[in-house]
C-alpha cells in the first residue's frame, strides 16, 4: 500500500491576493440546498465555503500568468500571442497542427464531429460526461475498456487508468471497420484521476499502429498523470515532466485538451493532431463554432497566459505539492476508515459513496445524499460522479459510485483540507441516519447540471 503523507504539505507558495470566504450558519446552508432543489450545481458561490465542486477553471493563476494577460495582442488575426501558445504547445506535445477553442468540450465538439460517424464505436479507458455525450450525439457507441482494478475502490493498484489492452484488441477486432480512433483519457477523469502507465500507453499505441487506428489522449490532466509516472513506474524517476510527456505524445496522433486543468487557466483548451487532413476539416468547423484559427473563441491575452501555465503545470514543485495535498487528505480520511478510492488520485479524492452509505440501494441515490449533505454539514460543495451523472449507461462493466472532492490547483492550503476531512468525519459518525434521495426531474443528456432532487 502507498504510504500516504502523515504530515500537511507546505505550499510552494506565498499568497499574494486574497479572497475571502466565509461559512453560513446551518439554517440558510438548508434554506440555500432547498433554493436549489439540492442540486449542488443551482448553489450561488457565496453559500459555499470550501469549493471542492470541480479542479477545473478553478486555479488560481501565478503572477507570471497575469503579468502574460498584460502581452495581450487582441488582432484578430495573427496575433503574436497565438505564436508563443503554437510553439509552446508544439514544444511540449510534437503535435504539428493545433486549434485552439475556449474549452475542452469544444475541442471536443470539433474533434469529433470531424472523426466519427454513426454506427462508430469509440473505445476509452473511461469516457469523462462530455467526452461520451461528443461521441453520443455524432451517433456513434463510447465503450469504456479500462482494467477491472479501476471498479475496485480498495485496489492499491498504481496504474487504475490502464487501458485492459485484452479488451481493447477484442473490441478492435470484433468491430473491425467500426472504430474510427481510440482514445485514452489522461488522468482518468470518472475513475478516481488514476492515472495510465507508460508500458500501457506503449501497449495501447501498438495495437492501435498494428490495425492502423489512430490513437487520440484527453490531455487534460496530462502533467498529473506524467507526475505518476515518474513516481510509480520502474526506471522513470529522473525523467523530467517534459521528457515524460514527450514519450507519451509521440505514442499518440493527437490530443483534445481542457487547459482549464493542467493549463492553469480560467478558460480555455485546444485539439492538436498530426493529420494535415483532419486538420483542415476541424478548422472549417472551428471558424463556424470558434472564431478564427489562431484565437478559437479566447481573447488572445488568454492564449498567453495558457502558455505560461502549461509551462508551470510541469514544474516539480507544483507537482509534487498538488498530489501530496490530495494524498494528505487521503491519509486524513483514512484515519477515520472513510472508504474512497485508492490510492489517491491526481486532482481528488473520490469517496466510494456504496460503501459510505452501504443501507442506500443505487435508486436512492447514495452519491448525490452524499454530496448534498456534505454541504448541509459544513458548507463543503462536492460532485457526485456515479449514478446521477452517468446513468445506466453502457458500461462494459461495473458502475461506480463516487462522491469527487475536486481540489482546485493552488487555492486551497493545507488547513482547509484539514477542516474538509472533519467534515466528511462528521458525515461518516452519521452515516446510519442518511435517508437517501430521489431526482425528482431531469433532462436527457447531462442531466446532473441541472437535475432536482427531493430528501426521502
Ligand atoms: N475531458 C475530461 C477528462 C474532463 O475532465 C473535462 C472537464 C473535459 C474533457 C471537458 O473540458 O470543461 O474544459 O469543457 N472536466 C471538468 C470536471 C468539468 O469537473 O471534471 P471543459
Amino acid at each position: 500500500m502507498e504510504e500516504l503523507p502523515s504530515l500537511p504539505p507546505v505550499e510552494p507558495f506565498r499568497i499574494k491576493v486574497v479572497e475571502a470566504i466565509h461559512l453560513l450558519p446551518a439554517p440558510e446552508r438548508e434554506a440555500a440546498l432547498r433554493r436549489a432543489h439540492f442540486n449542488l450545481f443551482n448553489l450561488s458561490s457565496d453559500e459555499i465555503y470550501i469549493d471542492l465542486l470541480t479542479d477545473s477553471g478553478t486555479s488560481a493563476m501565478s503572477d507570471r500568468q497575469w503579468s502574460a494577460l498584460m502581452l495581450g495582442d487582441e488582432s484578430y488575426a495573427g496575433s503574436r500571442n497565438f505564436r508563443r501558445f503554437e510553439e509552446t504547445v508544439r514544444g511540449i506535445t510534437g503535435f504539428p497542427y493545433l486549434l485552439p477553442t475556449h474549452q475542452g468540450r469544444a475541442a471536443e465538439n470539433i474533434f469529433f464531429s470531424s472523426m466519427v460517424k454513426r454506427g462508430d464505436i469509440i473505445p476509452n479507458n473511461m469516457h469523462f460526461d462530455t467526452t461520451q455525450e461528443h461521441v453520443r450525439r455524432n451517433g456513434a457507441v463510447p465503450m469504456n475498456a479500462v482494467v477491472r482494478e479501476a471498479y475496485d475502490s480498495r485496489s492499491e493498484h498504481p496504474f487504475k487508468g490502464n487501458m485492459d489492452t485484452a479488451l481493447l484488441e477484442k473490441i478492435l477486432r470484433d468491430q473491425k471497420g467500426k472504430v474510427p480512433l481510440v482514445m485514452m483519457t489522461l488522468t482518468n477523469n470518472t475513475g478516481g484521476g488514476q492515472p495510465a502507465s507508460l508500458e500501457n500507453l506503449r501497449e495501447v499505441s501498438a495495437l492501435c499502429r498494428k490495425v492502423g487506428v489512430p490513437l487520440y489522449l484527453d490531455m487534460c490532466r496530462w502533467a498529473e498523470n506524467a507526475y505518476f509516472i515518474r513516481t510509480r513506474e520502474a526506471g522513470m524517476s529522473e525523467h523530467s515532466i517534459r521528457e515524460i510527456g514527450k514519450e507519451i505524445f509521440a505514442l499518440a496522433d493527437g490530443a483534445t485538451m481542457s487547459a482549464k486543468k493542467d493549463g492553469l487557466v480560467n478558460i480555455g483548451g485546444f485539439v492538436a493532431t498530426r493529420d494535415e487532413k483532419l486538420f483542415e476539416r476541424m478548422r472549417e468547423l472551428l471558424i463556424v463554432y470558434e472564431g478564427f484559427p489562431t484565437y478559437g473563441g479566447l481573447a488572445r491575452r488568454d492564449l498567453e497566459a495558457m502558455a505560461v501555465g502549461l509551462e508551470e503545470a510541469m514544474g516539480l514543485d507544483y507537482l509534487e505539492h498538488r498530489t501530496a495535498q490530495v494524498a494528505y487528505l487521503g491519509h486524513l480520511l483514512e484515519t477515520a476508515d472513510i472508504p474512497f478510492m485508492h490510492p489517491p488520485g491526481g486532482h481528488g479524492i473520490y469517496l466510494d459513496a456504496g460503501a459510505f452509505l452501504p443501507h442506500l440501494s443505487r435508486e436512492n441515490l447514495p452519491g448525490q445524499t452524499l454530496s448534498i449533505e456534505l454541504y448541509r454539514e459544513g458548507g463543503v460543495r462536492t460532485v457526485e460522479i456515479g449514478g446521477v451523472m452517468f446513468g445506466e449507461g453502457k458500461d462494459l462493466r461495473e458502475r461506480l459510485e463516487l462522491v469527487r472532492l475536486a481540489i482546485p490547483r493552488r487555492v486551497y492550503t493545507a488547513s482547509h483540507l484539514s477542516y474538509v476531512a472533519e467534515t466528511v468525519k462528521r458525515v461518516w459518525e452519521r452515516r446510519a441516519s442518511l435517508r437517501g434521495c430521489r431526482m425528482v426531474s431531469a433532462t436527457e443528456s447531462l442531466r446532473h447540471f441541472t437535475a432536482h432532487f427531493e430528501p426521502l
